[in-house]
């Protein structure tokens, strides 16, 4: 075989033999693959066929959010539609919750020998995130609103603590007048994790406009999703550039990509979590309805709560912002699990979805206590840092965990019972769900106009 002469310009020679126009890299198939994802009928897909086939592709379609030439990219139209929904001046479009979360914890200064306070109920990435970050997550217990419980924050805190990230849990709302209190006293970071209760607010006011910085899952199953997604947004330059900077290492975030650190912990080795166009196009259009869907689920949730009744043996989830709430839930607690196993029996006989998780339920990744790789202390490698580093030992670092830690998550999340709520009942749906669930409990409870009202 002939040996390539080095000093010879192929590409001169190949170039001026290219005799045929090439085909784009995306053409009419990528698109109809897609196209074919979602269902449409034949004809529709003909018509797309069609469509699309007459277009002169040219070079063909970018899909990455940057260099499309475009004046404004999916991402970029995804990350303003969340800036002017939730009234934020920064926002990043990452491709996972989990992505968000990382970049949020390195921004805000999450790193080997620190400790940040999550919930003991919540997702296993807010912890999983810290843990990536190099720090430790240190987990809180709930109150009955089965949110982080501002009352067991302060003895949490040790001269680690950098953040407290707490978690708006199914469709809920934590207490954050109090979380951000005790945060500001005593010089924490904020990081809310949003990705279950996107679109709910505490007192009027958007969750994730509390935190220094807040993070979104924009997967299929969330509020706003389409596959695969994340959000990242803060109100701090500082902060967003930070977090920029760990999920597109690449600098094309920054005005000019290739110059110098503009001050120290600027640049640094990051990654890339960027969103995928097509992600994209599909979130910011469902971003924009996100505000209609969650007043539905609201309207949905309202209506049921006010026409239940009270009963001794039923402890209704406590809301901390009743009006605030997505609402895709209805929640309570049933005075023991034998109570329970009857409820969700005869609630499912009156045609009504529900279900407990009961006292032999397999492991979960949403309590603290089925948390393995942070139970067990893991590492990717041996010298790994976080439980493990040597810098967090010489701060006194000791974490500890077990299942018990947290009393209140273990028994709340056990015996809770659960009815999924649909945003299209209409008011005469919701009357009828609200009157089969108090004949089956006044059936096995007794009515008390003293117990806990539902809102
Ligand atoms: C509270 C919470 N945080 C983070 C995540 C992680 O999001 P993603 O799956 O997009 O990485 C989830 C996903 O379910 C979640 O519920």
């Amino acid at each position: 075989m002939r040996k390539l002469d080095l000093n010879m310009d192929y590409s001169y020679r190949v170039s001026t033999r290219m005799q045929r126009q090439g085909r784009p890299k995306i053409g009419v198939e990528e698109f109809m693959s897609v196209a074919e994802r979602f269902g449409f009928s034949e004809g529709t897909l003909k018509r797309i066929h069609a469509a699309v086939g007459k277009e002169d592709l040219g070079g063909g379609p970018f899909l990455a959010n940057y260099y499309c030439g475009l004046k404004e990219s999916k991402v970029q139209a995804f990350e303003r539609a969340a800036r002017e929904i939730l009234g934020v001046k920064y926002a990043i479009g990452v491709n996972s919750g989990t992505a968000a979360l990382h970049s949020a914890f390195v921004a805000a200064g999450v790193g080997p020998g620190t400790e940040v306070l999550c919930p003991a109920i919540g997702f296993f990435a807010t912890s999983a995130a810290v843990v990536v970050s190099k720090g430790v997550p240190v987990f809180c217990d709930v109150d009955q609103s089965l949110h982080m419980d501002p009352t067991k924050i302060e003895s949490l805190i040790t001269e680690r603590t950098v953040a407290i990230a707490p978690t708006h849990v199914m469709g809920g709302v934590c207490n954050m007048g109090a979380i951000m209190k005790i945060a500001r006293k005593h010089g924490l970071k904020v990081v809310e994790d949003c990705a279950q209760s996107c679109g709910g607010k505490y007192k009027g006011r958007f969750l994730g406009t509390f935190g220094d910085l807040s993070c979104f899952s924009i997967s299929a199953y969330k509020i706003v999703g389409g596959g695969e997604g994340g959000l990242v947004l803060t109100d701090h330059k500082r902060l967003w550039e930070r977090a920029n900077q760990l999920a597109e290492c690449g600098g094309l975030w920054r005005p000019e990509r290739f110059a110098p650190p503009r001050y120290e912990g600027e640049l640094f080795c990051g990654t890339n979590y960027r969103m995928s166009e097509l992600e994209a196009a599909i979130d910011a259009v469902q971003l924009r309805k996100m505000p209609a869907t969650v007043r539905r689920f609201n309207t949905v949730k309202t209506r049921i709560l006010q026409r239940l009744g009270t009963y001794r043996e039923i402890t209704p989830q406590k809301l901390n912002d009743p009006d605030g709430e997505v609402g895709y839930n209805l929640r309570f607690y049933p005075e023991t699990f034998e109570l329970g196993a009857r409820l969700v029996k005869a609630l499912r006989e009156s045609g009504i979805r529900c279900g407990p998780r009961g006292k032999n339920a397999p492991p979960d990744w949403h309590l603290y206590s089925y948390m393995f790789p942070v139970l067990l202390k893991t590492r990717a490698t041996s010298d790994d840092c976080s439980f493990h580093c040597p810098r967090y030992h010489e701060r006194g670092g000791a974490v500890h965990y077990a299942r018990g830690d947290c009393p209140v998550a273990d028994d709340l999340f056990d015996r809770l019972i659960n009815v999924p709520l649909n945003q299209w009942l209409t008011a005469s749906d919701c009357r009828a769900v609200a009157e089969a669930m108090n004949r089956v409990f006044a059936r096995f409870c007794r009515e008390d106009s003293a117990a806990r009202p539902w809102r």
